[in-house]
C-alpha cells in the first residue's frame, strides 16, 4: 500500500512525506512532548509553534476557552523564536525519520523574509510553513493572508529568501479564499495550506466582559470542519499546487473527507489535545480504510469525493 505523497513536486529538495497525516501548527509542540506517547516517527510530517524573528510572550490570560464542539484561542504567538528553534530544536529534528515543518509568521513582508533567510539551511528542517493568517497578534499575521496582493508579496519574499518548500498557510478570515490561494501560489508556494482559525469569541456574562484577556480568539475542532471541508474543496478547485487540509480533524473518516474533497495531506490540530495520539489514530484508520475497500495508493483518493 503506497501512503507516500510529495507536497512540493517543483521544488528541487522536494517535500516527501511517507504518508498525508500531518500535525497542525501550535497544537504538537516541538514534536518532543509526544515522543513518549508514541512512534511520533511514524507520522507523515510534524509542524511546530508559529515562530517569530524575537521571542514572544504571548497575550494576557486566560488564553483558551472552551466552546460547543471547539476551542477558542488567543495565545498570541508565544514562542522561543527563531534563533533558538535554529540552535536548540533543529538538531534535535536532524535526528529524526519524520520532517519538520516550521511555521514562521513576521509582522512586516521584511520580517517574513528574515525569517525564511535564518533557517535556509539549518539541518533539521525540512519545509517552512508561512502563516499569513494568525488572528491573535496585532501587527501582522491575518492582515497579510487577508487580501491577494498582500499575500503574493509575504510569499515572493519568502521565496527570494529561501530554497526550501514553502507552503503558505491560508486564514478563513477573507473574503475570497481562493483568490489568495491563486495569488500565494503564483508568487512561488510549493503547496497551501488550510485552514487556521476562525475569529471568535467569548463573553463571560458573570464578569460582564470578553472572557480571553485579548477579547478575541480563533476557533478549532469539530465546529469549524464543514467550513474547512468547503474552503479546501474551493481552494484545490483553483490551485494546482498540493493543498492541506486542516480543520476539526479528529478522526480517519475527516481525514478522507479531506483527501477526498481534495488535500493530498491533512494536519490534525485540537484533536490532539483530547487525545494525543490522534494522528497515529487517524493514519491507522485511512490504512485500514484502504485495505477495506482495496486502495493500493493513497492517490487513487485525492480529490475523488468532488462530486
Ligand atoms: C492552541 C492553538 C495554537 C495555535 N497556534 C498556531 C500557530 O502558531 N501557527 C499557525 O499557523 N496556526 C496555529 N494554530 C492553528 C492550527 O494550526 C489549525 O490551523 C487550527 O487549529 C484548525 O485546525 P484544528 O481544528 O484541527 O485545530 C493554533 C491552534 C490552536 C488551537
Amino acid at each position: 500500500m503506497k501512503l507516500s505523497v510529495q507536497l512540493a513536486p517543483k521544488n528541487k529538495k522536494g517535500l516527501l512525506l511517507a504518508n498525508p497525516v500531518m500535525t497542525a501548527s501550535g497544537t504538537f509542540g516541538w514534536g518532543t512532548e509526544y515522543e513518549h506517547l508514541f512512534d511520533i516517527q511514524r507520522l507523515g510530517a510534524i509542524v511546530c509553534k508559529g515562530t517569530t524573528l524575537k521571542p514572544r510572550e504571548g497575550n494576557p490570560q486566560p488564553r483558551l476557552a472552551e466552546t460547543p464542539s471547539g476551542v477558542l484561542n488567543s495565545i498570541g504567538l508565544q514562542n522561543i523564536g527563531v534563533k533558538a528553534v535554529a540552535k536548540e530544536k533543529a538538531p534535535v529534528w536532524a535526528t529524526w525519520r519524520v520532517p519538520v515543518i516550521v511555521n514562521i509568521v513576521g509582522e512586516t513582508v521584511d520580517e517574513y523574509a528574515r525569517l525564511a533567510q535564518e533557517l535556509d539551511g539549518v539541518a533539521g528542517i525540512s519545509a517552512l510553513e508561512v502563516n499569513i493568517g494568525c488572528p491573535n497578534i496585532k501587527a501582522g499575521g491575518a492582515e497579510f493572508g487577508a487580501r491577494a496582493e498582500s499575500a503574493a508579496e509575504v510569499t515572493a519574499a519568502v521565496r527570494a529568501a529561501t530554497s526550501l518548500p514553502i507552503v503558505v498557510k491560508l486564514t478563513p478570515n477573507t473574503t475570497d479564499i481562493a483568490e489568495v490561494a491563486r495569488a500565494a501560489a503564483g508568487a512561488g508556494a510549493d503547496a497551501i495550506s488550510l485552514i487556521n482559525t476562525p475569529r471568535g469569541m467569548v463573553i463571560d456574562t458573570a464578569r460582564r466582559r470578553p472572557l480571553l484577556g485579548n477579547k478575541f480568539g480563533g476557533l478549532s475542532g469539530p465546529a469549524i470542519k464543514p467550513i474547512a471541508l468547503y474552503m479546501v474543496y474551493t481552494v484545490a478547485g483553483a490551485v494546482k499546487v498540493p493543498v492541506i487540509g486542516c480543520g476539526g480533524i479528529t478522526t480517519a473518516d475527516d481525514a478522507l473527507e479531506f483527501i477526498m474533497a481534495g488535500a493530498s495531506a491533512i494536519q490534525v490540530g485540537t484533536a490532539n489535545f483530547n487525545n494525543p495520539r490522534a494522528p497515529l489514530d487517524v493514519l491507522e484508520g485511512i490504512e485500514q480504510f484502504m485495505e477495506k475497500e482495496g486502495i493500493k495508493d493513497i492517490a487513487e483518493l485525492i480529490g475523488v469525493g468532488r462530486g
